[in-house]
């Protein structure tokens, strides 16, 4: 680093944040330190979760931002604080991309997938119309055409868009079926008596939407389930008889491909017969399981999709890109412009309206909207969708790997058969059996607890049946049968410490 420059480091803040070789020197510390901390992370030399409690962390974190500014530094010390800060990030955080992260729905990202992203954060290319990112949004086309001929839709009489996450996805597709159902609802809002049919295990951003657009969740309808918690067919044609009996409207039927609790997967085919028997919109949340599409052994998963009015689809979830990516697709390009109908002369030019189907910002909650698609849009076209089926097919196989280990061992219970990556069960020892539901359940919560903590493993509780259980999801490809069986001897140590401790 020459000494002039470390001169002028600390009185031209501006210079010393946008200068080009700042950038070299501090993109290559970046470099270095991210490398290092995902070879560390991936070989299992760090621990899974970093754990303290929020009010020390958020105390740390703000102990940074001291008032009044930093004072003076050379270049050369505001590089080593650089690498400082972020070792700080890198060790503080959750560590997805350790293969015994067996947690939430939220992936161990691709690493290729991220740098491709990197560059929508580096050059920020948000896009509210077409000349705010060009390549931005010509991506985001790319990818919905892409992903809407895997549902099975002519990309040119479908369409689709991205957003932030799955729930503004749902919102933005519900809004749309709300319009087109009720026309005039925009300027005047709601008829009287309009219900929304939702599988009964649906994501709670259903119940959400429905008190956003103005529905009221008292309106939401739950559609019964079978015994492997899928929406029933019959059941519902019997429900949409019963509604329409009542005089009431339905806006939209929910289904789930999966649901979240266990994975399950809708007959869509039967559903969707259901839904045109009675003229009524079919939403298919796909969020976690749409990704099965990519698969030629799991695709058999979401029969009858294609028949759906729309489709919500997380990128962010098993296509392993990072959060957030989320793409909402309709099967009839019509309904493109009949989520929103606003006016705003300044960005969408009434003198030029063929620009319109290329201005995202008439189709999205957001105005501004980050360049969501740069990591999907990437790995696809730089290992081709065979990425994204290999990826599908390990995670699930995992699952049922882990499945079967469940099901040999004496001192645990499985309580589903899974259909994809997610597996619910308990730890429950002989002396066990015969207990309470309460202490079954104290016993899973407090195992949990204290696995997590340890750092080894992250994985997730939940309640089934009224059960309280363990919960885990395979969203990592470098998770190895080893680390699912060492999984079960940590729980099995764990929870005969406990056990031995109990009066
Ligand atoms: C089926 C389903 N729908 C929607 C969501 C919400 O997605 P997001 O967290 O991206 O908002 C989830 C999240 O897990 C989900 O499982």
């Amino acid at each position: 680093m020459k000494p002039e420059k470390a001169k002028t480091a600390s009185s031209n803040l501006i210079a010393a944040s946008y200068g080009a070789s700042v950038f070299d020197d501090l993109s290559a510390i970046w470099q270095k330190c991210m490398a290092r901390h995902l070879r560390k992370v991936m070989a299992r030399e760090t621990v899974v979760l970093n754990w303290k409690e929020p009010v020390d962390t958020i105390a740390e974190a703000e102990a940074f931002l001291a008032p009044g500014g930093v004072g003076e530094q050379s270049e050369q010390e505001r590089a080593g604080k650089f690498e400082a800060l972020l070792e700080k990030m890198l060790s503080s955080g959750q560590n997805l991309h350790h293969p015994r992260y067996i947690g939430h729905q939220v992936p161990a990202s691709n690493p290729v997938a991220g740098l491709f992203d990197a560059v929508g954060s580096l050059t920020n290319q948000p896009m509210a119309i077409y000349e705010m990112g060009p390549w931005a949004t010509a991506v985001e086309h790319a990818v919905t055409r892409s992903l809407c001929r895997k549902v099975g839709w002519n990309p040119d009489t479908s369409c689709g868009v991205l957003t932030h996450g799955g729930s503004l996805a749902n919102l933005t597709a519900l809004l749309t079926a709300r319009n087109v159902v009720f026309p005039g609802s925009w300027e005047v809002g709601l008829p009287q008596n309009v219900v929304l049919v939702v599988h009964a295990d649906s994501h709670y951003c259903m119940n959400r939407s429905a008190g956003i657009l103005g529905l009221g969740t008292r309106h939401v309808v739950k559609a019964a389930l079978d015994d492997r918690r899928r929406m029933d067919p019959s059941r519902l044609n019997e429900l949409l008889l019963e509604q329409k009996a009542a005089g009431r409207k339905v806006m939209a039927v929910c289904a789930s491909a999966c649901a979240t609790p266990i994975g399950a997967f809708d007959p869509l085919q039967q559903v969707a017969k259901v839904c045109r028997d009675h003229d009524v919109w079919l939403h298919v949340d796909a969020a976690h399981g749409g990704a099965a599409l990519m698969s030629r052994t799991h695709r058999h998963l979401l029969d009858g999709i294609d028949m759906a009015d729309s489709v919500v689809w997380d990128a962010h979830k098993m296509l392993f890109v990072p959060a957030l990516c989320a793409a909402v697709l309709y099967r009839n390009h019509a309904h493109r412009f009949q989520t929103f109908q606003q006016d705003a002369p300044y960005l969408f030019d009434p003198s030029n309206p063929g620009m319109a189907e290329f201005d995202n910002g008439t189709r999205t909650i957001e105005c501004t909207k980050r360049s969501t698609g740069f990591g999907l849009w990437g790995i696809w076209a730089l290992y081709g969708e065979q990425l994204f089926e290999q990826m599908v097919d390990r995670t699930f196989a995992l699952a049922e790997y882990f499945c079967n280990c469940l099901v040999e061992a004496d001192d645990f219970e499985v309580l589903h058969t899974p259909e994809c990556n997610i597996v619910v069960f308990q730890y429950l020892p002989k002396s066990l059996r015969d207990g309470s539901t309460a202490d079954v359940g104290r016993l899973q919560q407090e195992l949990r607890s204290r696995l997590v903590k340890s750092g080894e493993f992250y994985i997730v509780q939940t309640n089934l049946n009224g059960r309280a259980a363990l919960r885990v999801t395979l969203m990592n490809p470098l998770t190895t049968e080893q680390d699912l069986t060492a999984l079960l001897d940590e729980l099995r140590s764990i929870g005969q410490d406990i056990l031995s401790k109990q009066p």
